[in-house]
Parts: structure tokens; C-alpha cells; sequence
């Protein structure tokens, strides 16, 4: 009992570290370096991306090892997964979601931690002058993989809680 305690505690603050995380950058940050010249601004993004970007991942696998621990927990094994009974179920889809939604998070951050943020940085930094239009699609491209990631991370935690207190019904 006590280590399901400390799982879906540690699961929770993971979840508020990553998602805290996002939305100071986008209701604190960013508009604050909108005000700033673009240079400052990309060498912020590119240190402070690369700190945040170290700890979004330590969450994923603190997210992954909690998550499957507390599906164990909560009697949801393997050979669910292969049981029609069990997938085409309310819960069973809740959990299937669940877990396809953290894939797609997973392919979304790698793209944008590891190739179109790096690369919108490096743009502005180096090449912004001799092709703005080049920097400026980059960065775009950048805010809105960050933001697509925001969305489905609001989802995870609307998954989550209905896994624990069931779907409203309206
Ligand atoms: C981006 C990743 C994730 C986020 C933001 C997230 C968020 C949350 C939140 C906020 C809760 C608590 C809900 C509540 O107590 O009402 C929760 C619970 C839960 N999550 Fe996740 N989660 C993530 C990934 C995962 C993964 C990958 C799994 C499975 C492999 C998972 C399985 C669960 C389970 C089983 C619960 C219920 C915990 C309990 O027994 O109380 N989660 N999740």
C-alpha cells in the first residue's frame, strides 16, 4: 500500500513539474522575451530548453515506471491488453488511450527537443541574418510542437483522473 502511495505521489508531481513547466514558459516566458531582441531570446530558449528539456524526460520514465506500477496496483495486467472484454471496456480504452497519448508525447518531444527546437535556436543564433524567413518558419514550427505537446499533456491528466474517479457524464 504504502509504495502505491509513494508511486501515484511521485506520478502527480511529475505530472505538475512537466506541465508547470510548460506553462510558465508560455504565459511567463514567452511574452517576456517577445519584448526582447531575438538573439537574447534564442539563447534563452536554447539554455533554458536544454535544462527543461533533461528534466521532461526524467519525467517521462518516472511517468512510465508509476504508471505501469499503478495500473499493476490497480489489477490491470498484461494479458488484458490481448482480452476484447477488456480493451472494448470503458476502462480498458480509458487505460489504451492513456498509454498511446504518452507514445505520441514521446514522439512529439523527441522531434522537438531533439531536432526542430535545437535547430530554431541555431537558425536565430547563427544564420538569422542571412535568412530571416528560414529562422523565423523554424520557430514557428518550434511553438507549435511545444504547444501540441502542452494539449495532450492537459489530456494525460483528464485520463488520469477519469482513471481513478470514472468519466463525467453530462
Ligand atoms: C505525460 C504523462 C502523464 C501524465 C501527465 C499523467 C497524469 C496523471 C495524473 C494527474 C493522475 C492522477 C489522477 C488522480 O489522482 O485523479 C494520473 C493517474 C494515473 N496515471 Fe498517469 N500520467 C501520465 C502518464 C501515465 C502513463 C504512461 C501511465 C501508464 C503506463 C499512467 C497511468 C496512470 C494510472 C494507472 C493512474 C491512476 C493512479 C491511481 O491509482 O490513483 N499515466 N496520471
Amino acid at each position: 500500500m504504502n509504495l502505491y502511495l509513494i508511486s501515484v505521489f511521485l506520478h502527480i508531481l511529475s505530472a505538475m513539474l512537466w506541465i508547470g513547466g510548460m506553462l510558465f514558459l508560455i504565459l511567463v516566458v514567452t511574452p517576456f522575451l517577445k519584448q526582447s531582441d531575438r538573439m537574447n531570446s534564442a539563447q534563452f530558449y536554447r539554455n533554458a530548453g536544454q535544462r527543461f528539456r533533461k528534466i521532461a524526460w526524467m519525467g517521462f520514465a518516472v511517468f512510465f515506471v508509476t504508471g505501469v506500477f499503478n495500473l499493476g496496483y490497480r489489477g490491470v495486467r498484461l494479458t488484458d491488453f490481448v482480452r476484447p472484454e477488456w480493451f472494448g471496456s470503458p476502462y480498458g480504452k480509458l487505460v489504451i488511450t492513456k498509454i498511446a497519448l504518452f507514445i505520441a508525447i514521446l514522439i512529439v518531444s523527441a522531434v522537438h527537443d531533439f531536432w526542430i527546437g535545437p535547430a530554431a535556436t541555431r537558425a536565430v543564433t547563427e544564420g538569422g541574418k542571412s535568412d530571416p524567413a528560414a529562422a523565423e518558419k523554424l520557430r514557428k514550427n518550434a511553438a507549435l510542437f511545444g504547444r501540441i505537446n502542452f494539449i495532450l499533456g492537459l489530456a494525460m491528466v483528464a485520463l488520469g483522473v477519469m482513471i481513478v474517479r470514472g468519466v463525467p457524464r453530462f
